[in-house]
C-alpha cells in the first residue's frame, strides 16, 4: 500500500520543499520506492532536483487537468528509487481552470491512484490554503508538518488544522498529523529554544525528537540540484533530516 504524505504549511519560506526533498531521498535511500509531486507552481522542488523546467513537455499541470497520466509525467532521478512528478508555474493557471470543474477537489488523489507501485508518495504544498492545497491533504494519509523556529511560528496553524478538520469531515476521515518539524533551529538563540518548547506544548507528542538546524548546506543544495545527502551527506543539515526520516519511518510503520 501506497503512503501518502503531505508536507504542508500555508506560511511561506519554513522549509517545506527542503523537507519534502530531502525526507523523500532518506525514504528512498532506506529501500522505499518515493515519488515526490511538486505541487507547487513556483516548481522549486522540480528544480531542486536538476529538472530544467524549460525542457518539460508534460507537468503535473496536464496531469490535474487530464490531459496526461502521472505515469506519463513521471522522471527518474539520479538518486535509486527516487522518481520526480514535475511542475511549472503554468499550474497556477490550472488551479484557476479547476475552480468551476467538476471532482476538483479529488483529482490529485485520483492520479495517484493510478500508480500503486510507489511506497511512499510525498506532495510537497505551496504556502497557501489554496485549492491545490486541500487536494493535497484529500490525497494525503498523513501530514507532515515543518515549523519554522522564529517568534510567529505558530501563527496561522490554527487555521490548517481547522483546515485538516473540514477535510476530515468531509472527504478524508483518516487523515492524520504524522509530525511537527521544527526547522532552521538556531542553537545559539534562545529564542529557538522558546519557540521549540512552545510548539512542544502546542502539538504534544507529535514533534519529531530530532530538529532541523539552520545550516547553509541545506540552502546550497538546490542550486547544485541536488538533496543535500547527496551534496553533503557528513553536513548537519543532512545528518538532521536522516534522523528524522528513521523517525518518520517508524511512526509510519
Ligand atoms: N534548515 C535550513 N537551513 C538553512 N536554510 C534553509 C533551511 N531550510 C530551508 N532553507 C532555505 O530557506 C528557504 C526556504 O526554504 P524552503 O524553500 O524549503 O521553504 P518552503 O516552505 O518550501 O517555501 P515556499 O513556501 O516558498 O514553498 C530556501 O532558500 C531554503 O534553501
Ligand atoms: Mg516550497
Amino acid at each position: 500500500m501506497t503512503t501518502v504524505i503531505s508536507v504542508t504549511n500555508q506560511k511561506g519560506g519554513v522549509g517545506k520543499t527542503t523537507t519534502a526533498v530531502n525526507v523523500a531521498y532518506y525514504l528512498a535511500k532506506a529501500g522505499k520506492k518515493v515519488l515526490l509531486i511538486d505541487f507547487d507552481p513556483q516548481g522549486n522542488a522540480t528544480s531542486g532536483l536538476g529538472v530544467d523546467k524549460q525542457e518539460l513537455q508534460s507537468t503535473m499541470t496536464e496531469v490535474l487537468m487530464g490531459s496526461t497520466t502521472l505515469s506519463e509525467i513521471i522522471l527518474p532521478t539520479e538518486h535509486k528509487n527516487l522518481f520526480l512528478a514535475p511542475t511549472t508555474p503554468h499550474l497556477a493557471n490550472t488551479e484557476v481552470e479547476l475552480a468551476g470543474a467538476q471532482h476538483k477537489f479529488t483529482r490529485l488523489k485520483q492520479a495517484i491512484e493510478t500508480v500503486p507501485d510507489y511506497d511512499v508518495v510525498i506532495i510537497d504544498s505551496p504556502p497557501s490554503l489554496s485549492l491545490l492545497t486541500v487536494n493535497g491533504l484529500i490525497a494525503a494519509k498523513y501530514v507532515l508538518l515543518p515549523v519554522q523556529a522564529e517568534f510567529y511560528a505558530l501563527e496561522g496553524l490554527g487555521q490548517l488544522l481547522e483546515t485538516m478538520k473540514l477535510v476530515r469531515k468531509s472527504m478524508n476521515p483518516t487523515l492524520d498529523l504524522l509530525g511537527v518539524l521544527p526547522t532552521m533551529m538556531d542553537s545559539r538563540t534562545t529564542l529557538s529554544g522558546q519557540v521549540f518548547e512552545e510548539i512542544k506544548k502546542h502539538f504534544p507528542g507529535k514533534v519529531f525528537e530530532h530538529t532541523i538546524p539552520r545550516n547553509i548546506r541545506l540552502a546550497e543544495a538546490p542550486s547544485h540540484g541536488l538533496p543535500v545527502g547527496a551534496y553533503d551527506r557528513w553536513s548537519k543539515g543532512a545528518r538532521a533530516y536522516k534522523a528524522v526520516t528513521k523517525e518518520i519511518i517508524d511512526r509510519i510503520g
